[in-house]
């Protein structure tokens, strides 16, 4: 039994997310999860929201709510769909809690002492109406180079120039669009990441099993003229973690918190303790996931995202970790996705383009996506989203292949035997080739899942289903019975037999519909197949079932024709 430290990228508090932030990182970790504790390994999985920064005070102003009433309330909403799709966090944590904030200050205190942190006195422009900085991006103006009205203070969406605020012809607050601005002197922290570039690229160079999408986005930014540079890590900003060195006050860093991308990632390790004070374990219980010296030498840690996060996790959370001087837990695999594409385009917040967590499962259950996200993740390329395409996948690999098989072997027992498992007949030639053939594919599956391969798991989780199919249609007990009925029985024993098989290799992937199976069955037996054979025989004959309610209906042209137009958004 190994110890397995999962965590998920912490999703933005600000809105809803859309089904190409959950493929990116939430749901290949929660199947990755599940297949680990299935196995019987001890498993911590970490999730939270990522609560601070600009983005989640305007999104509060919007709503007209005080921000942290408006970061609590949306992460209820955020953890409601969480259990939704049957994401089985062990904490569903927050950034803005008390642990995040004794540790970011911490770690800040801790990288000081080391010499990693430098103050740098910097020109910001301050908007007298608004009583605040405004970072780059809140700041809108007239392009120098093409024209565009709304040009924003790092880049111009329309000519793509990088921009200083300082280069825009009439700037104006993109808070309030008054236009009362000065440039102010302003001090901030700087992590001198630049002075760790050498023990970072040596870890990184040392990870020769890392996906190449993770190790070359992380050689990029190693590498590059610009690579590494020293980062401010404060702001002048009121919601966030508030700088201190430590426990201690940081004299002129007051009124100042610490930059979102600073405190997100060391929320990892806060929201393990939230979870020891959740459930009333000791702070011994939490730091064994992350001290190596404290319990964490054995401890294998993954963490799943998007790649536009790789850069955070391969450089500068690890200089955070690094720089620390303390022996806290360092990645040790990066699982990474590329994009979700909407039917052609991207998914769009602002368009209502797309669909969102919320809408997903106001008309479909969460399995019906769980299943096509995950067969279509988008590891090696971007992947496409298209209605076509989730109906043939659902209407073909669920109702057809695996619905399909579970109502026909149930409804046959029931007709002829009744609903409990049929005793007599014994295997032949047929059912042991069976037995073989799902050995070699179980054996396969085992491997593409400890290897985090989520489209071959699928594929091969799939074909796993297909074999059930090809035996009951060429074993056909409904011709079988009427020569040879304690045949047929056999044949129907092996099939409701591997309808608990089924449940059990499906549940990383559909585990509501797996825990149905299980109960249609009468079983809570969870067994994973190390012996398929053995795993065949688990449900004796005389052992009661029933028959379950239809696994899963069909999506129809019309509801297709229906969600297309419904979800292609305002300018579609
Ligand atoms: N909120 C970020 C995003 O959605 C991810 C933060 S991951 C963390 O892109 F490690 F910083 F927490
Ligand atoms: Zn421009």
């Amino acid at each position: 039994m190994a110890r397995h430290l999962i965590t998920s990228a912490l999703p933005y508090i600000n809105g809803i997310k859309h089904l190409g932030n959950l493929v990116g990182s939430q749901l290949p970790a929660d199947a990755y999860a599940r297949y680990l504790r299935a196995r019987g390994n001890e498993v911590m999985f970490i999730c939270a929201t990522d609560e601070h920064g600009t983005p989640a005070e305007l999104a509060a102003a919007k709503t007209g709510e005080p921000v942290a009433d408006y970061c609590a309330r949306m992460h209820g909403e955020q953890s409601a769909l969480a259990a939704g799709f049957g994401l089985s966090f062990d904490h569903y944590g927050r950034s803005s809690s008390d642990r995040n904030r004794v540790l970011t200050q911490h770690f800040a205190g801790q990288l000081a002492d080391n010499g990693y942190i430098r103050e740098v006195s910097e020109k910001q422009v301050y908007s007298i109406d608004d009583g605040r900085f405004l970072p780059d991006r809140y700041i809108e103006g007239t392009c120098p180079n093409c024209g565009y009205d709304k040009a924003r203070g790092d880049q111009c969406e329309n000519c793509t120039k990088q921009l200083d605020p300082t280069d825009l012809i009439n700037p104006r607050s993109a808070i309030s669009g008054s236009t009362n601005l000065e440039v102010r002197e302003t001090k901030h922290l700087y992590l001198r990441q630049s002075t760790l570039k050498g023990d970072i690229a040596e870890w990184i160079d040392g990870k020769k099993d890392w996906p190449i999408l993770t190790t070359s986005i992380a050689r990029k930014w190693l590498n590059d003229g610009d690579g590494l540079q020293d980062r401010g890590i404060t702001r002048d900003l009121h919601w966030g973690v508030p700088v201190k060195r430590g426990d201690q006050d940081w004299p002129g860093m007051e009124g100042k918190v610490f930059y979102v991308w600073f405190d997100a990632p060391i929320e990892y390790i806060a929201a393990t303790a939230e979870w020891a004070d959740s459930e009333g374990k000791s702070d011994a219980d939490w730091r064994r996931w992350w001290r190596l010296d404290e319990g964490a030498e054995d401890v294998t840690y993954t963490q799943f995202m998007g790649k536009d996060n790789v850069p955070f996790h391969t450089l500068s959370f690890p200089a955070t970790i690094i720089g620390s001087g303390e022996p806290w837990k360092l990645v040790d695999y990066i699982k990474s996705f590329n994009y979700l594409t909407y039917d052609g385009g991207q998914f769009s917040t602002s368009q209502g383009r797309g669909v969102f967590m919320d809408q997903a499962l106001e008309i479909l259950p969460a399995d019906y996506w769980r299943w096509w996200l995950l067969s279509h993740a988008p590891e090696s390329g971007d992947s496409e989203f298209t209605w076509e395409n989730f109906q043939q996948s659902v209407n073909k690999d669920l109702a057809d292949v695996l619905g399909n098989f579970v109502s026909r072997i149930t409804k046959f027992c029931r007709s002829k035997f009744g609903e409990e498992i049929p005793a007599g007949g014994s295997y032949g030639d047929e059912e042991q080739q069976l037995l073989d053939a799902l050995t070699t594919r179980i054996r396969a599956y085992e491997g593409f899942m400890q290897a985090m391969e989520v489209r071959k798991s699928a594929s091969e989780l799939r074909a796993i289903w297909v074999l059930g199919n090809e035996y009951l249609q060429s074993a056909a007990p409904w011709s079988t019975f009427k020569t040879d009925p304690e045949k047929a029985a056999m044949q129907v024993r092996l099939g409701l037999n591997l309808i608990r098989l089924y449940a059990v290799l499906s549940s990383p992937f559909i585990p509501f519909t797996s825990d149905a199976m299980l109960q249609a069955m009468g079983t809570d037996n969870a067994d994973w197949p190390d012996d398929v054979t053995a795993a065949l025989e688990a449900l004796p004959a005389g052992h009661a079932f029933t028959v379950p309610e239809v696994l899963f209906a069909k999506i129809t042209d019309d509801q297709r024709a229906e969600w297309e137009e419904r979800f292609k958004g305002v300018r579609g």
